[in-house]
């Protein structure tokens, strides 16, 4: 099942980004998506059959993916805007409908990034992708668990990582 990673976070040390750096590193099926600041902001005049090349590369890679794994920070109590773009761009083509899709939540402390993780869910539920309940996880990380090559070399969230993207890609192979 191939799989494709978005990080919401187009920060250079992003926790976010280096969970996701981390599982593409432990297994080279996986697909990091790493153009999200390439994207033009979402225009609908923009959005004809002659895409801005960001959006055709986008949506050529949600749709070669049998499944997705979002990962996204929480900005002011949402997503960040520039993922929201993103998932606006995929509003228009529908690429992901019906297509089984995880989140994972790296926020430290359990008590924050609820407002991004119900914010998402609401965006996945109009795009008609299938949240995989069982594949969505909170493994918290910290600022200084990512090392100088962006990775996280904790063997605890490197295994929930890993198991969280098994029960995914379990899930879509049954589907
Ligand atoms: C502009 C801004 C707004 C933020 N708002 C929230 C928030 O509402 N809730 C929250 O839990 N964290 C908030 N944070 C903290 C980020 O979610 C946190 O720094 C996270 O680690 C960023 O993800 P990254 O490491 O992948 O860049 C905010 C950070 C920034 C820069």
């Amino acid at each position: 099942v191939s799989v494709l990673l978005i990080s919401g976070s187009t920060r250079g040390a992003s926790t976010n980004t280096s969970l996701l750096r981390t599982a593409a590193r432990l297994d080279p099926t996986l697909v990091l998506y790493d153009a999200l600041a390439a994207l033009p902001h979402f225009n609908p005049d923009d959005d004809t059959a002659d895409l801005p090349q960001p959006v055709a590369d986008l949506r050529k890679a949600v749709a070669g993916a049998e499944a997705i794994v979002f990962c996204t920070p929480e900005y002011a109590g949402t997503l960040p805007g520039s993922f929201k773009n993103l998932l606006d761009w995929l509003v228009g083509g529908m690429e992901i409908a019906d297509k089984p899709v995880a989140w994972i939540n790296v926020a430290a402390d359990a008590h924050r990034g609820g407002g991004a993780i119900s914010t998402l869910e609401t965006v996945l539920g109009y795009v008609q992708a299938r949240v995989v309940d069982e594949a969505c996880v909170r493994i918290p990380v910290a600022r200084d668990a990512v090392n100088a090559d962006g990775l996280i070399e904790d063997a605890g969230v490197r295994s929930t990582l890993l198991d969280a993207i098994a029960e995914l890609r379990s899930h879509a192979s049954r589907s």
